[in-house]
């Protein structure tokens, strides 16, 4: 018996986009549509990548030169998809990751100013030509994220940047967007919650609607 290849789907978006209730919201949809879903994050994912996680995230090494920054990115998504993503493909079960590659080139290249040739190179050794079948890209202005997301707990490593920062990540996403239209699709996050999740229905219904049927 041969077993489809499960779905790979990804979500990005800046600080206060809402990311964690509509990774909530979606992983329902897909549950009530039937399909089996495996869902994750980035980076983390695995006990390693979790510790990876935590030297990114915490304050311990807050002066981290920005290619040792990539490349634990890129180390933890190497654990990641040797034992959660690709395991999880192969066996038909659909993968919903809360951030993934697109990250790295907006953070690490639009932030932090890595060349983006040189995440491609990391990209094509790690991921050896596997990328999201559809990413959504939650939106919104700067300022509406930070005032949201100012509302919550200590600030991690990145979220201490500065608005310019910010903006760089924000183009840089939507750059991403405008090259790979097909893949990744820009969900408008500033509007009120249901409107963000009516949008996100429509889109994963479609999705969901054209796996089964072609
Ligand atoms: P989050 O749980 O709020 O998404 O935190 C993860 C942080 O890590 C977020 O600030 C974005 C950052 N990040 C990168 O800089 N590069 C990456 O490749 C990934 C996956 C995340």
């Amino acid at each position: 018996m041969t077993v489809d290849k499960g779905k790979f789907i990804t979500v990005e978006g800046g600080e206060g986009a809402g990311k964690s209730s509509n990774l909530a919201f979606i992983r329902d949809l897909l549950e009530q549509s039937g399909v089996e879903v495996v869902f994750t994050r980035e980076p983390g994912g695995t006990a390693l990548g979790e510790e990876i996680r935590d030297l990114l995230l915490g304050h311990k090494h807050t002066g981290m030169a920005k290619d040792t920054e990539l490349m634990l990115m890129f180390a933890a998504r190497a654990e990641h998809l040797a034992r959660i993503i690709l395991p999880a493909l192969n066996a038909g079960k659909w993968v919903l990751c809360d951030r993934f590659t697109d990250a790295s080139y907006a953070y690490q290249g639009g932030g932090r100013g890595i060349e983006m040739a040189r995440i491609r190179a990391l990209e094509e050794w790690v991921q050896q030509g596997l990328k999201p079948d559809l990413t959504l890209l939650l939106d919104l202005p700067i300022e509406t994220g930070l005032d949201r997301a100012g509302q919550r707990s200590e600030p991690d490593r990145f979220e201490v940047e500065q608005h310019a920062f910010f903006e760089r990540v924000r183009s840089a996403y939507l750059d991403i967007a405008r090259r790979d239209s097909q893949r990744v699709r820009v969900i408008d996050a500033a509007v009120p919650l249901a409107q963000v999740q009516a949008q996100i229905r429509l889109l994963m219904d479609r999705f969901v609607q054209v796996q089964r049927h072609g």
